[in-house]
């Protein structure tokens, strides 16, 4: 690293829910984090801007069919998938981002796109149009596992309040609380947080979440959040933006997520965060029993997946 540079950090969670169940789900959920992070490390570690880390580091999760977002995502109450996803430059502090989009492989590349657009969240209808005028090709992200998935809700008149977290044939009955999200700070101190998501799953059309929202992805030049779990949770307590602003108001990222977490342990929340601040602190936090989180703190890769289930926050800071 060059002097004067600042060591590039990256935190990225799969999403947060239930225990998973048996070893090897947690191994191999631990193996396509840990495969993100050393990729988009990399790239951060050779002078990517934290932006371009966030995109790829979402392409990745979004390519990956064990999480809900792009290929893998759970289906919709009426068997449609619907997606949305968010991206946020803290340093020019622009957010942008789409709501219940269909056929595409990388909502994130939406995102990408309207950064520099003056009209920056489009739904459903306007994201389609997005789509064809920019031609990327028509893709289905569906999944049989993710189909099974449905086929099994509908026959218990959907039942579960949400689809499973990952989708693994021995982990796919448990309730979880899908999305994807990184937060990256690059070696010019800047940083940029993406979200992705197919939502809850088994939810009414036209439901809207959290993931591009600045409740569920916020940053400015402080710090930058990604949030995961129940989105109408992460809504009412403005999750992000919430930990973002304490930050900015002088808080200590560790402080302010300690301190949002337990108000929302207080008001019965089902959720989890990943963030960063501007000083190279990485955090945490959840009221769900597991994140399934990974980062990388300039020396080596860690993860969140084996916390003990009462633990509320937790932060790595930089020595
Ligand atoms: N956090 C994802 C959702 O609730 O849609």
């Amino acid at each position: 690293m060059l002097m004067g540079q600042v060591q590039p950090k990256l935190i990225i969670h799969g999403g947060a829910g239930s225990s998973l169940r048996g070893k090897g789900g947690v191994d191999s959920v631990r193996l396509s984090l840990f495969r993100v992070v050393e990729e988009v490390y990399g790239l951060l570690l050779a002078g990517a801007s934290a932006q371009s880390a966030v995109v790829r580091g979402c392409q990745l999760m979004e390519d990956d069919p064990r999480f809900n977002a792009g290929t893998g995502s759970v289906l919709q109450s009426d068997g449609q998938i619907r997606m949305s996803a968010s991206l946020m430059n803290g340093s020019a502090q622009r957010f942008s981002g789409v709501i219940n989009v269909s056929r595409v492989k990388n909502p994130i590349d939406l995102a990408l796109f309207l950064q520099d657009a003056s009209d920056r969240i489009l739904s459903d209808h306007g994201a389609a149009e997005l789509l064809r005028e920019l031609k990327l090709p028509l893709h289905d992200p569906l999944t049989e596992i993710r189909l099974q998935e449905w086929i099994q809700e509908r026959a218990g008149n959907f039942s579960h309040e949400m689809a499973g977290v990952v989708a693994e044939k021995e982990l796919v009955s448990e309730a979880g609380r899908g999305t994807i999200g990184v937060v990256a700070l690059d070696s010019e101190g800047r940083l940029a947080v993406g979200t992705s998501t197919g939502g809850k799953g088994f939810e009414r059309i036209g439901r809207v979440s959290d993931s591009a929202t600045p409740a569920g992805n916020y940053a400015t030049h402080h710090a930058a959040v990604s949030c995961t779990g129940i989105g109408e949770d992460i809504l009412e307590e403005c999750l992000a933006a919430r930990i973002v602003v304490r930050v900015t108001d002088g808080l200590s990222l560790l402080e302010a997520l300690q301190r949002s977490f337990l108000e929302a342990e207080q008001n019965r929340r089902d959720f989890g965060a990943i963030a960063l601040d501007r000083t190279g602190t990485i955090a945490w936090g959840k009221t769900s029993e597991v994140l399934l989180a990974a980062y990388h703190d300039g020396k080596q890769m860690a993860d969140t997946l084996e916390l003990d289930e009462g633990l509320l926050t937790g932060c790595c800071t930089p020595e």
